[in-house]
């Protein structure tokens, strides 16, 4: 069966991780409606874990110069790559729109732990797609630098309460439109329990 169309079928679809922005920034309002709908995400308890310190351009050619400045950044993820990696950051950070970093105060109960970070990363999908429905490129970005803890209370988190989604960046899409990763058959990863043979 071909699966169904419909406007928000064709926005899960065209949701595509671009990494290249053309440095137009984006306006306040317009961040604050894809936030808006980003915390409908579903949350047990109403525990709305998510936090989001929203960097606009100024904020992030900031956080570009700390970055530069704060000596353990470069050794992430490890000594040899730190910096190769770290320059190539520097170099695609002032095409970014803005950067949402998000991440979910963490629970001391395991499960409730896990049910918060669900949560957080549920929100995070909703702020992409908001994204690609107002015409944004997005990209959720795990790179080490980003997630550092030091970059986290940077960004005005507090590390030791709070863990990190990632780095959502925005922006308007430069160069060619990125390729589509194949997706494996639904039939893979898709098992319809039986009622029969079961004790
Ligand atoms: C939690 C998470 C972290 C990610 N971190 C990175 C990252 O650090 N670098 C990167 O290139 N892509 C990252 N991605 C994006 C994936 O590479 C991307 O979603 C995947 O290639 C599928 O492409 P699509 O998003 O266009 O469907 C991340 C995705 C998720 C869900």
């Amino acid at each position: 069966m071909n699966p169904p169309s419909s406007p928000l079928a064709d926005v899960i679809r065209a949701r595509r991780t671009v990494k290249s922005f053309t440095g137009q920034p984006i306006a306040r309002p317009a961040l604050e409606a894809l936030l808006e709908l980003a915390r409908w995400a579903p949350t047990h308890r109403l525990s709305e874990p998510w936090r989001f310190y929203c960097l606009e351009q100024p904020a992030i050619a900031a956080l570009a110069r700390y970055l530069v400045a704060e000596p353990q950044i470069a050794q992430v993820p490890d000594p040899a790559k730190g910096a190769a990696k770290l320059a190539k950051l520097l170099e695609r950070l002032p095409g970014a729109g803005a950067i949402i970093q998000v991440t979910w105060v963490r629970a001391d109960e395991t499960a409730i732990d896990l049910e918060d970070h669900a949560a957080a990363a549920a929100a995070v999908q909703n702020l992409l797609l908001a994204a690609t429905a107002a015409g944004f490129a997005s990209y959720w970005s795990t790179t080490a630098a980003l997630v550092h803890p030091l970059t986290l209370r940077w960004c005005g988190a507090d590390p030791a309460r709070e863990g990190a989604l990632g780095a959502i960046w925005l922006g308007m899409a430069a160069g060619a439109p990125p390729t589509v990763p194949a997706r494996r058959p639904l039939a893979d990863r898709l098992t319809y329990v039986s009622a029969v043979d079961r004790p």
